[in-house]
């Protein structure tokens, strides 16, 4: 019997890695679900899937910011199953660290202290770029290892979870920005050296999405309550206010559902694809009258 097509997710112990791994077991693969600190959640996301999908979920730690993570995460993956056929690099965090009194703290990027920005590159620099970067070596290096002993080699896939970030320019959030626009280039690299073997390689790029990552502060004060905002709810009210012409944020299946398609597709390779609502659509022309009083009010002062 054929055994079932495996796939990995990594980060899918939250969030939009959970929407996907989930996904895809509904879809009748084998999964991997991985964690860096969220042991515990994985579990629960793997022993929901093997309930409600009847599919095999296999659990594994990882920090991918650590060079030898991502190797032995894939190995382990492949040694377990036999088999790889998508991966989905999805970890990642924000450029959010604290200062030395712990505050939670971003800075502009003519104001950022030179120490601060060593430590903000660092963060999201080895695990959005390195860290994906090392999975996506590896995983092609065992795909192109298992089309090689097929005649005519089956489709199989690496996906990244980039961000819009890669050119939406927001002036507290330009390291994970340069770390998303940098890993769309190996996107791009790697899908060369896949595609003799059928392997295709693109990034998707979400805009903003409901999920523990943009729950934290926005620093904007809602002024009917006075408490502040999460980064969620800032981007939420732009939406309904027009800044999108869908008037939402995204919410993880909406990224799951575009993973699972984008990896089922033979013939789209190299590709940078925004999922976003239309965020990143150039214009603003829905908010012409808009600039034009703000324009008016501003010659009048
Ligand atoms: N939410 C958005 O608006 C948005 C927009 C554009 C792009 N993205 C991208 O989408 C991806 C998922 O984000 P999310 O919103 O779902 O965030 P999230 O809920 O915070 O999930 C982040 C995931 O990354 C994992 N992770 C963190 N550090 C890790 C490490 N050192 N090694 C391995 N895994 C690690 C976390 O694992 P543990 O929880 O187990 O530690 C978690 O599973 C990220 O790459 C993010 O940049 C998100």
């Amino acid at each position: 019997m054929l055994s079932r097509p495996v796939c990995l997710v990594t980060g899918s112990s939250s969030g939009i890695g959970a929407a996907i791994v989930a996904e895809y077991a509904a879809r009748g693969y084998d999964v991997v679900v991985n964690y860096n600190s969220g042991a515990e959640r994985a579990e629960k996301i793997a022993a929901e899937i093997r309930e409600d999908h009847g599919v095999a979920a296999l659990v594994l730690g990882a920090d991918l910011a650590d060079a030898e993570a991502a190797y032995a995460l894939v190995d382990g993956a492949y040694d377990h199953y036999g088999r790889l056929d998508v991966v989905v690099s999805n970890s990642g965090v924000a450029n959010y660290v604290q200062d030395e009194q712990g505050n939670l703290v971003r800075y502009r990027f003519s104001e950022t202290p030179i120490g601060h920005l060593d430590k903000e590159m660092d963060r999201v620099l080895s695990l959005n770029l390195m860290g994906a970067y090392r999975l996506a070596q590896r995983a092609l290096q065992k795909m192109v290892a298992q089309a090689e002993k097929e005649t005519e080699p089956l489709h199989r896939s690496i996906l990244f979870i980039t961000s819009i970030s890669d050119i939406a320019p927001e002036s507290t959030r330009i390291p994970y920005g340069v770390s998303k626009s940098g890993l769309n280039h190996a996107v791009i690299g790697a899908a060369f050296d896949g595609g003799p073997y059928n392997i295709t390689v693109n990034a998707l790029r979400p805009g903003v999405i409901d999920t523990p990552l943009t729950a934290r502060p926005s620093g904007i004060e809602d002024p009917q309550t006075g408490r502040e905002f999460t980064v969620a709810d800032t981007y939420g009210l732009m939406a309904e206010g027009g800044a999108q012409p869908i008037r939402r944020i995204g919410r993880p299946e909406d990224i799951a559902f575009a993973a699972y398609a984008f990896t089922q597709i033979p013939y789209m390779t190299g590709q940078l694809v925004a999922i976003d609502g239309g965020f990143t659509l150039p214009g603003n022309f829905p908010n012409r009258d808009l600039f034009l009083q703000e324009g008016l009010r501003r010659r009048q002062e």
